[in-house]
């Protein structure tokens, strides 16, 4: 069996292809890898398996140069004769950002880029299954403070708080477009935040979230909001499962579930006393975020409700010298307040029943391994750079 993989730089798409690259029934796994030249994705996929301590085997894993967005991409695809007997597409790359200046990449990227893929996908003769790496959160923010389930998914009424999870769901769609709902696997990741491995300090942008919130410690949100959040080590486990799995839906969810769902209040508490130099949590309403943008401008006013979390302010006054940087801060972190306040759990009783995963860890328990690693990321770099 051959598989063709695109995201494979990334944080989920790197875990997918060490778990693929051990599995005893694939011959070959070409990875889609953005670089200049051969040798540059030759490179950058070498330094994939070395990032996990993990062995390269260079006939197994080969990597393919190229852009998603490259209108050459389908032509240039076809007219290798390596790729022609490709069983298997596992499309993890997108691009993920929230933030409104790119928007344009981000649509040009999930939407053509995932239109240049399918061109070429549905030329090939022996392609059994295309995997698309969905989200769970194209629910949309219509749907609170309850289980969301696969069904409800995609639904073109929704309203979205970014673009990214508008063009994910649209991708949805569009993959119906091109092949017959047979060759379709859509799999729906909720929150990927961090790894269950104590070993990986990586920042990706849920953790840069939890480590904001982690130095304010003043966090304008529900503490007791539902929150669905994997780590990314399940989460691959769980895409790597089903593609091998008797499956009886097209399209799963790979979530936290009711059962190893958290809320702000247990994931904080899980590291509040680890960091003895800040202030203990404390959680306002959301609407307060506009409150503290002017407090980093300096023109809240005195009534202001936020005056009364003195402690509070001076610690940032303390901590964040430069209120311009602290303004973009709290416009980084605002999209994943409002995710979180909307309480969405999505049910995962379909992975259970296909796979034998079982369900994952709660975050506020796993959060606990990786607690060293949240001083090290820089949060401003984070916030302007998402
Ligand atoms: N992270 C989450 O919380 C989460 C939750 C639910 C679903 N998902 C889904 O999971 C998938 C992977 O997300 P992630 O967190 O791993 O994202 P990520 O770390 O940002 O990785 C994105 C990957 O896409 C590649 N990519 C972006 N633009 C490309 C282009 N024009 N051409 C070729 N490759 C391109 C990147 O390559 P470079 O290395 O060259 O940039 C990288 O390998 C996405 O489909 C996302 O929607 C993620």
């Amino acid at each position: 069996m051959n598989i063709f993989l695109t995201g494979s730089s990334g944080f989920l798409g790197g875990e997918i292809l060490i778990n693929l690259s051990k599995r005893k029934e694939i011959d070959k796994i070409f990875c889609l890898i953005r670089a200049k030249s051969e040798e540059e994705s030759v490179i950058r996929l070498h330094k994939i398996f070395a990032f996990h301590n993990d062995y390269f085997d260079a006939k197994k894993v080969i990597p393919v140069y190229g852009n998603l967005t490259d209108p050459l991409l389908a032509k240039n695809l076809a007219e290798n004769k390596e790729l022609q007997d490709i069983n298997l597409i596992v499309h993890s790359a997108a691009n993920t950002s929230f933030s409104p200046i790119y928007n344009d990449m981000v649509e040009n990227v999930n939407i053509n880029g995932l239109r240049n893929l399918l061109e070429w996908a549905k030329t090939l003769k022996h392609l059994q299954t295309f995997t698309y790496v969905g989200t769970a959160t194209i629910c949309g923010e219509g749907i609170t403070n309850r289980v969301v389930y696969e069904d409800e998914s995609p639904d073109l009424n929704s309203k979205h708080f970014v673009k990214y999870t508008y063009t994910k769901m649209l991708g949805e769609l569009m993959l119906h477009e091109y092949l017959p709902e047979d060759k379709i696997l859509v799999v729906r990741p909720s929150i990927i935040m961090g790894d269950t491995r104590p070993w990986l300090p990586r920042s990706y942008v849920i953790l840069w979230a939890l480590a904001t919130a982690n130095l304010m410690r003043l966090v304008p949100v529900d503490s007791d909001s539902k929150l669905d959040i994997v780590p990314v080590d399940y989460t691959a486990n769980g895409i790597t499962e089903l593609l091998f799995a008797k499956r009886h839906y097209s399209v799963y969810h790979i979530s936290a579930g009711v059962k190893s769902s958290t809320t702000p209040k247990e994931v904080s508490a899980a590291f509040e006393t680890s960091f003895k130099d800040r202030p203990p949590f404390q959680f306002i309403n959301i609407e307060m975020i506009s409150q503290m943008k002017k407090w980093a401008k300096g023109i809240l006013k005195p009534d202001s409700h936020l005056n009364k979390y003195t402690d509070y302010l001076e610690y940032w006054n303390k901590i964040f010298e430069d209120k311009g940087a602290l303004r973009i801060l709290f416009a980084g972190l605002e999209p994943y307040m409002k995710f979180i306040n909307l309480g969405q759990i999505f049910d995962n009783s379909r992975l259970l029943e296909d796979t034998n995963v079982g369900p994952s860890e709660s975050s506020s328990e796993y959060i606990k391994r990786s607690i060293t690693y949240l001083e090290n990321i820089d949060v401003f770099e984070g916030a302007i750079d998402p």
